[in-house]
C-alpha cells in the first residue's frame, strides 16, 4: 500500500473542509446495482451527492455478487485508468490494497470517528495497514428467506423455524401448485443458499469450513449433511432456474408464482419496490437453524489512487457523504441492508430492517457474527471460485451425495490456496 506522508494527509484534509460546500468534481462509479430495488437506492446515493454538488459517472456492471464488476475493474486497473470509486466486497477490497492502487480515506474517517462507529467486523475489511480504504455503505446478510405471506397462509403452517418444518412448508407449496423455492441458477446464487445450510450446521462448523479454511471441516460430515440438504432444495425449483437472475427469482415470490426465495436482504429492495410490505405481502425469517447468527457481507466504496486535488476532494466528500448518518438510514431504507454504522437510530427502518439491525448487534456481541462465503467476506476470490464451482457442480447434480461434495469441496479449496 502506497502510504500517505502527513503532510499529504493534512491538506486533504483542508481541502475535505472546502468539499461539501462545492466540489467541483464528479466520481465515476463502477457497481453492480442494476436490478429495481438497488437502482432506487443507488438514486439515494447520486441524489445526496447531487446535493453537495459532486457529479456522477456511472458504470454499472450488471451481475449479482458482483463477478462481472470485479473482472471489469480489473480491465480498467490494467488500463491505468480507474474508476473513481469502486463498490467492493471483503477480500477483494484487500486483494486491491496490498496491491497498492488504493487511495486513503484517513482525512475524513478520522476526524468523524469511524474508528468508534463501524463495527469491527467490517473494519478489518474497510481498513489496511492502519489506514481506511473503502467507506462501508450498509451491512447485508446472506442468512434469509423471503416469503410470500398469501403462499404459506394458504399451507395453513407458520413460518418454519427448524428444516423439517422448512421441508413440511415447501411440500405443502408444492401440492398447492406453486413452485415452492423460487431459485437463480447461478454459480454466486448457489453459494447464497449455501452460506446458510452451512450456518445452519452450527456457528462453530461455520468459521472452521468457511473463514479458517479447516480441511476436516470442509470434507467432513456436517459438510456431507449440507450438501445434502442443498440436493434436498434442489428438488423444489422449476425447470427454468438455469441462469435465471436473482430479481426474477423475487419476482416469482411477489407474483405468487413462487413460494419463498433464500436470498440476502437485498431481495427485501425488490418486495419494497413492487409495494410489498412486511407482514403483509411477504414475510422475512432468517434461515431454519440460523437463528441468532449473521453471515454478513458488506458493500464498501473503495476509492482508487487518481491523480488531481480535486478528484482527491470528490472522493474523500463521497466517502463523508456515505458515513452520514442520516445517509446511512435514507439508503438502507430502501437497499433492505442496515447501516454500516452502530448508532443510526432504527425508526425509519421497517420490521424487517429492525430484525436485521437487532440481529446483527447481536451476534455481533455473541460472536455468532461471520463473513459470508458467497460474498466474499470468507475468504479470497480464488478460494471462493473454487467454493462456487464445487456448490454449483453439486446442485446440478454432478455428485451422487453430499459425501462426495464434500470430499470434492476439501480438494477445490486445498487446490486454490
Ligand atoms: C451485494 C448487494 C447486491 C447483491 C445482488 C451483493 O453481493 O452486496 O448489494 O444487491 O449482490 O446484486
Amino acid at each position: 500500500m502506497r502510504k500517505m506522508t502527513k503532510g499529504m494527509v493534512s491538506a486533504l484534509a483542508l481541502t475535505f473542509g472546502l468539499a461539501s460546500v462545492a466540489a467541483a468534481e464528479d466520481v465515476e462509479v463502477l457497481h453492480w446495482w442494476t436490478a429495481g430495488g438497488e437502482a432506487a437506492a443507488l438514486n439515494v446515493l447520486k441524489e445526496d451527492l447531487a446535493k453537495q454538488g459532486i457529479g456522477w459517472v456511472d458504470m454499472p456492471v450488471a451481475g449479482g455478487g458482483g463477478e462481472a464488476a470485479m473482472t471489469a475493474l480489473s480491465a480498467r486497473v490494467t488500463a491505468g485508468d480507474p474508476p473513481t470509486a469502486v463498490q467492493m466486497l471483503g477480500f477483494d477490497i484487500t486483494d486491491w490494497a496490498e496491491q497498492g492502487v488504493l487511495g486513503n480515506l484517513d482525512a475524513v474517517a478520522g476526524p468523524e470517528g469511524w474508528d468508534n462507529v463501524i463495527p469491527a467486523a467490517l473494519q478489518a475489511f474497510s481498513k489496511y495497514d492502519g489506514h481506511w480504504i473503502a467507506a462501508p455503505v450498509n451491512v447485508h446478510s446472506t442468512n434469509w428467506v423471503w416469503i410470500s405471506k398469501a403462499a404459506l397462509d394458504k399451507t395453513g403452517l407458520a413460518a418454519p423455524t427448524t428444516w423439517d418444518e422448512l421441508i413440511a412448508v415447501l411440500d405443502k407449496m408444492k401440492e398447492n401448485g406453486i413452485t415452492p423455492l423460487a431459485h437463480g441458477g447461478q454459480p454466486w446464487q448457489d453459494a447464497t443458499v449455501f452460506d446458510s445450510l452451512v450456518l445452519a450446521q452450527g456457528t462453530d462448523f461455520y468459521k472452521a469450513a468457511f473463514i479458517d479454511l479447516d480441511p476436516e471441516a470442509l470434507g467432513g460430515e456436517k459438510m456431507a449433511a449440507a450438501f445434502d440438504q442443498l440436493l434436498k432444495l434442489r428438488s423444489y425449483v422449476d425447470d427454468n432456474f438455469s441462469g435465471r437472475d436473482w430479481n426474477l427469482a423475487s419476482a416469482m415470490v411477489i407474483n405468487g408464482e413462487a413460494g419463498m426465495q433464500v436470498m440476502g436482504d437485498w431481495a427485501k429492495g425488490e418486495f419494497l419496490k413492487a409495494g410489498q410490505k412486511p407482514g403483509e405481502g411477504f414475510i422475512c425469517i432468517r434461515f431454519p437453524g440460523t437463528q441468532g447468527a449473521v453471515t454478513f457481507n458488506a458493500d464498501q466504496f473503495a476509492m482508487f489512487n487518481v491523480k488531481g486535488e480535486e478528484k482527491v476532494k470528490a472522493q474523500l466528500a463521497m466517502a463523508s457523504a456515505i458515513e452520514s448518518p442520516s445517509f446511512q438510514s435514507a439508503f438502507n431504507v430502501v437497499k433492505g441492508s442496515v447501516p454500516a454504522r452502530t448508532d443510526v437510530p432504527d425508526t425509519d427502518f421497517d420490521d424487517c430492517g429492525k430484525k436485521g439491525i437487532k440481529d446483527l448487534a447481536e451476534a455481533n456481541t455473541n460472536g455468532t457474527l461471520f463473513g459470508s462465503m458467497a460474498h466474499g467476506y470468507g475468504a479470497p476470490a480464488a478460494v471462493k471460485n473454487a467454493t462456487y464451482d464445487v456448490i454449483t457442480a453439486a446442485f446440478n447434480g454432478e455428485y451422487t451425495d453430499g459425501a462426495s461434495a464434500a470430499a470434492a469441496l476439501k480438494d477445490a479449496v486445498a487446490a486454490a490456496q
